[in-house]
């Protein structure tokens, strides 16, 4: 507890809910952390300086998380846990830019189901949903189409919504339409994708040989031994970017 910043409070007669505030709050001078979240407020907390305790707010559009913790400043989304339950509210307007309901959070595309906006103190930047999947406003990622609402089936799939369709020049990538959302499906090992029957068949075709390249890592348990095992990599083929961005971030 802060005696000190209650005294005070209590000496210059401010209003009640001051004095209730400074009661429940724990002094941050005496925290280990020298961090503590404020009582009522999720996007404001309390830290130390000096022997002081000092109100600051989470960056616009997050909300206190803990020391070291959240995306930048102890401070995180709010819809990443439970940071702000009732009776603790958001107290800070949201202040918007373009694409951006509040300087920092992740938000819809205004006219694509397939992309969004993250805002970084108010910058935007266009994010794209891979692998046939749609922005999810609720979950705030990527997601299946069905567990989408309000966005259409994937106009990849017009034509049949049960057909399969080829994947760019891809020679074992295609999309698979189910009931009009399209899958991103792989030709077992040594197919490949025909673009006239669209299907996978035994090569080679007009437009792909025999495979040459080892298998993605996600095959290779699959795969038979004996099967030629050529030092050459498949990376230079179309990649999804899943795997890379995942491999990026542990560094
Ligand atoms: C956010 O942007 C404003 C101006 O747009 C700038 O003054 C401020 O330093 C930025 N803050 C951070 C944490 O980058």
């Amino acid at each position: 507890m802060s005696v000190e910043r209650c005294r005070v409070s209590l000496i210059a007669l401010v209003a009640s809910l001051a004095i209730a505030s400074c009661a429940q709050v724990e002094d941050p001078c005496k925290t280990k952390s020298r961090v503590v979240a404020d009582d009522k407020y999720c996007d404001k907390y309390w830290e130390c300086d000096s022997g002081q305790a000092v109100q600051y707010d989470c960056p616009n559009g997050l909300v206190f998380a803990g020391k070291h913790r959240g995306v930048t400043e102890g401070c995180d989304y709010p819809w990443r846990s439970n940071y702000c339950e009732y009776p603790k509210v958001q107290i800070n307007p949201p202040i918007g830019t373009e694409h951006c309901d509040w300087l920092y959070g992740i938000f819809g595309h205004e006219t694509s189901c397939t992309r969004y906006w993250t805002c970084w103190n108010g910058t935007a930047t266009e994010q794209l949903c891979i692998g046939g999947l749609l922005y999810n406003e609720n979950a705030h990622s990527c997601d299946w189409p069905e567990n989408v609402d309000g966005c259409q089936k994937h106009p990849l799939c017009n034509e049949d919504p049960n057909g399969n369709v080829p994947l760019g020049k891809s020679c074992n990538r295609y999309w698979q339409c189910q009931g009009g959302y399209p899958r991103l499906q792989r030709c077992p090992a040594m197919l490949v994708f025909d673009r006239r029957s669209l299907r996978c068949v035994v090569p080679p075709t007009e437009e792909c040989d025999v495979p040459t390249t080892t298998p993605q890592p996600q095959e290779e348990e699959d795969v038979k031994q004996g099967q030629q095992n050529s030092k050459r990599t498949s990376n230079n083929e179309y990649q999804d970017g899943q795997g890379q961005g995942r491999q990026r971030n542990r560094n």
